[in-house]
């Protein structure tokens, strides 16, 4: 990611700030890899960024979207997204999102329980409409990575679990207004281990044939997210290993002839094009440390707060001998912190940081506790 500093400065902070170049670069990246795989098709989580200008661009390299609420559903028809390559999932969807997808004629309602299939049946009637759905399994297959966004073993309250799937299957099959038309799986995010997708692989081979056995076609097979981007250089990986992620699915995943494989990537997509960039208020001496205390807090990027996440800093504006610093927001809470220890040029006030792979689940969890204002955006093809 390239920093204008001179323009940066100028700015108001703290804000988002968005490198096309690196967004199409990446979106550039994975459409040469789906030249190689007529069957994939890759859906872009919106949940992950939903800036519109980030939609419209991802919508123009040609992916689909994943959205989990009405929210999402309506961002992405506005950005541009055909509704025809719009999922829709989410454990708890309202009537009147549901209603939403079915008035758009969405592609697919990714479904998690019986109760909720009963209600998209019945609210489909009333609109005189079938809905495709696909049934979200959970495959009870783990994957390295923090706690919080595990989300396909046995425990979490996603999805329907692999005993029920056949039940689930033949009572969609009975239903006047919805027709089965795929599996739908995720198991986690940030995975860089490639052996947890070959798990996932091999727990749906197993799957499928077990409803071949039974006689059960399945058109679309939907394996989730969860390529994760490198927080630690991330200046030497801008662009996360799509090859390899498809390459793995595609040595172990067995696909039958005219199955489609959806992906729902989040991010990777978006990931390492953005940073917070935040200036230095004060530099406090501690007993034994000092702190750096930034204009960013927690409501502007709460994934350290939340998940103990790492993102690399930055001094854009110092390059003198480094010293050793807590990099902490203005927030009234004690885990309002971004970093400890960390070496960074000597800093002073006024100086600009940057937070660097705040791409993905920055900009969009951002809150106003403390009453702050939202943090704006600005992109690099922008007049600074
Ligand atoms: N599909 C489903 C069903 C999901 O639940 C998720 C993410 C994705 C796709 C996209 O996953 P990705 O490719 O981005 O890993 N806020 C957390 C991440 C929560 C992810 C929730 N589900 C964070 O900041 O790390």
């Amino acid at each position: 990611m390239k920093f204008p500093t001179e323009q940066l400065n100028k700015l108001r902070t703290p804000f988002y700030y968005y490198d096309e170049e690196v967004l199409q670069q990446t979106l550039a990246t994975i459409q040469e890899e789906m030249a190689n795989y007529p069957a994939y098709e890759v859906h872009y989580a919106v949940k992950a960024n939903a800036n519109d200008r980030i939609l419209r661009r991802i919508c123009q390299a040609g992916l689909g979207a994943d959205c989990v609420s009405g929210g999402e559903v309506k961002a992405a028809l506005k950005a541009g997204f055909p509704a025809d390559k719009i999922v829709f999932a989410g454990v708890g969807k309202a009537d009147w999102e549901i209603e939403l997808g079915l008035e758009n004629d969405i592609f697919c309602f990714n479904v998690e329980s019986v109760p909720e299939l009963e209600v998209i049946n019945q609210l489909a009637e009333a609109k005189g409409k079938i809905a495709r759905v696909a049934f979200r399994i959970n495959p009870d297959v783990g994957a390295h990575t923090h706690v919080h966004i595990t989300t396909g073993l046995a425990e979490n309250k996603f999805g329907i679990s692999m005993r029920d799937m056949e039940y689930v299957i033949r009572l969609a099959q009975n239903m006047q207004h919805v027709r089965f038309i795929g599996l739908h799986f995720h198991i986690g995010s940030q995975i860089l281990e490639m052996d947890d997708f070959t798990a996932l692989s091999l727990r749906i081979n197993e799957l499928q044939d077990r409803l071949e056995a039974s006689g059960i076609m399945v058109d679309n097979i939907n394996v989730g997210g969860g390529l994760g981007i490198d927080y630690q250089c991330p200046e030497l990986h801008p662009v996360p290993d799509f090859k390899s992620y498809f390459q793995t699915y595609a040595t172990h995943l067995r696909l039958r002839p005219g199955q489609k494989l959806h992906f729902e990537l989040g991010r990777a997509v978006v990931g390492q094009c953005g940073a917070l960039i935040s200036r230095v208020l004060y530099v406090k001496q501690g007993t034994d440390k000092q702190f750096a205390i930034i204009d960013a807090g927690m409501t502007d990027l709460i994934r350290p707060a939340l998940y103990q996440a790492h993102h690399a800093i930055r001094n854009l504006t110092s390059d003198e001998p480094a010293q050793t610093y807590d990099v902490v927001g203005p927030i009234c809470e004690s885990s309002d912190v971004f970093d400890k220890q960390i070496a960074l040029p000597a800093t002073h006030r006024g100086d600009l940081l940057a937070l660097l792979s705040a791409g993905a689940y920055g900009e969009i969890m951002a809150s106003r506790y403390n009453c702050r204002e939202l943090p704006q955006a600005h992109f690099s093809s922008d007049q600074i």
